[in-house]
């Protein structure tokens, strides 16, 4: 294969350089493209076909349903590893030995607390505020009690920030959750495991010990290493292009907390309960919705199908559907939505809409049922989600920024008015 595209624009040929990545994808290098042609550049909404950086960190393949973290499927880091094990690996680069692990843990428990002074901040919440609002400002928040900068050539002071935010950030998750329930706001205990602290901070009754439940525990564990990373998806780009102006790591991870609130992205595996939670309560009638789906003058989307990237199963679905077959039965539960949302997948992938669309259940279809069975209220699948992104996100952003990738500033195709002089207001 050439090692250049080449371009003609008005009987001119420019060349640009072809680079391959690792997986032997290809990319077309046009770093130059607007100086060599005079000033052609290109537009591309949504960056559909546009890459914006060069990573190492997470590799998927939409075609073929392929998802690795730093060249490990996610198929055996879910059934393998545990989630601090894949948040070292994101963030390291490698899986930790034993001493690394154990040194990442309780360098992250000597940072698990936050200033009393945040409380004050979230008690001026209404109960009625969704809990992406207040995640979102809480972590922005955590940049007055934590005000230096982080200077990225440090290693030492880039690892100070990692676990500082790996500690905080789980007690900002519990305590968004119940002060929604009126729950006093419960700190854990040190002697937890990482993925059993949170768990007892958003569940701890004050009257009564908490019990640990390995099956909860296996279940968050899982689904938070399913949601760690996804290379440039909508909320991971916001982190790094809010890093790119050298915002702080904090506030760079409350803009991604932002943007993963979006129903078309994190904010889906709520409204997928919401959805099947209607077909429940409209007697199960999926074909209803399947048509609803299929109509473009219905702004209704079949929440948790579809995927940018995806073009097959996404892999992290497939093992999400087979973990909630085994929670809701280990748990004893009996969701009549997990069967609603089996006979929803079943008919879409047999529908010529959905099929010629390539339009698989992603992420967020089925993982909603695993945290309702788990005692989460839908209101905070979407923080669950962010609780997972988090090393992801601290990642990429420690990438791009010791990359010393440029700020990012994309520019545009101008389609709107030419020059025109100034009209005064008795003239228009
Ligand atoms: C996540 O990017 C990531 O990696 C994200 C994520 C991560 O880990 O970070 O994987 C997490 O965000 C998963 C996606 C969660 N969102 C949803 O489940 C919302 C429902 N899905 C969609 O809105 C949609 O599929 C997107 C937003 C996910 C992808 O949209 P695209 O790539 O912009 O595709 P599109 O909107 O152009 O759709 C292509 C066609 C259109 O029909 P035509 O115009 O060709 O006739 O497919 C149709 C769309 O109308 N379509 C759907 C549909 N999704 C796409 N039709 C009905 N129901 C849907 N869900």
């Amino acid at each position: 294969m050439s090692d250049k595209a080449t371009l003609e624009i008005n009987g001119k040929k420019y060349e640009f350089p072809l680079v391959t990545g690792t997986e032997n994808e290809v990319a077309i290098d046009i770093k130059t493209l607007r100086g060599v042609t005079g000033g052609v550049t290109t537009v591309d909404p949504g960056y559909k076909n546009t890459g914006s950086c060069e990573s190492a960190i997470t590799f998927l393949d939409g075609e073929k349903g392929i998802l690795r973290y730093r060249g490990y499927s996610i198929e055996e880091l879910a059934e393998k590893a545990d989630f601090l094990e894949v948040a070292y690996l994101l963030i390291f680069g490698e899986l930790p030995n034993q001493e690394e692990l154990d040194k990442f843990h309780s360098d992250i428990k000597k940072h698990a607390v936050v200033d009393d002074d945040i409380k004050k901040i979230l008690d001026a919440f209404p109960k009625s505020a969704h809990p992406m609002g207040v995640l979102a400002s809480l972590t922005s928040a955590l940049t007055a009690f934590n005000p230096t900068s982080v200077n990225v050539d440090s290693e030492e002071e880039m690892y100070n920030a990692i676990v500082r935010i790996l500690g905080k950030f789980p007690i900002l998750v519990a305590w968004t959750m119940r002060k929604k329930q009126g729950m006093p706001l419960d700190y854990g205990s040190s002697s937890l495991g990482y993925v059993e602290n949170i768990l007892q901070m958003m569940f701890k009754r004050p009257d009564e010990d908490y019990t640990q439940s390995k099956i909860l525990v296996n279940a968050l564990d899982k689904l938070l290493i399913l949601h760690a990373d996804h290379e440039q998806n909508c909320s991971t780009s916001t982190v790094r292009i809010t890093g790119s102006s050298h915002a702080g790591l904090f506030v760079s991870l409350s803009a991604g907390i932002s943007a993963l609130w979006g129903p078309l992205h994190g904010g889906a595996n709520q409204a997928v309960l919401e959805m099947l939670e209607a077909i429940k309560e409209d007697g199960g009638d999926t074909k209803k919705y399947m048509a609803k789906a299929k109509d473009k003058s219905d702004p209704f989307r079949l929440m948790g199908f579809g995927h940018r990237v995806y073009k097959n199963f996404d892999p992290r679905a497939k093992i999400i559907k087979v973990a909630a077959d085994e929670v809701l039965s280990d748990l004893g539960v009996d969701d009549p939505i997990l069967d609603i949302a089996k006979g929803l997948e079943k008919e879409a992938l047999e529908d010529p809409y959905f099929v010629d669309r390539k339009l698989y259940p992603n992420v967020d279809f089925y993982s909603g049922i695993i945290y309702r069975a788990m005692g989460i209220p839908v209101e905070m699948f979407t923080v669950m989600f962010a609780l997972g992104r988090l090393p992801g996100w601290i990642a990429q952003w420690k990438e791009m920024r010791t990359r010393k990738e440029p700020i990012g500033r994309p520019r545009q195709l101008y389609i709107g008015e030419t020059y025109r002089p100034f009209k005064s207001i008795d003239k228009r």
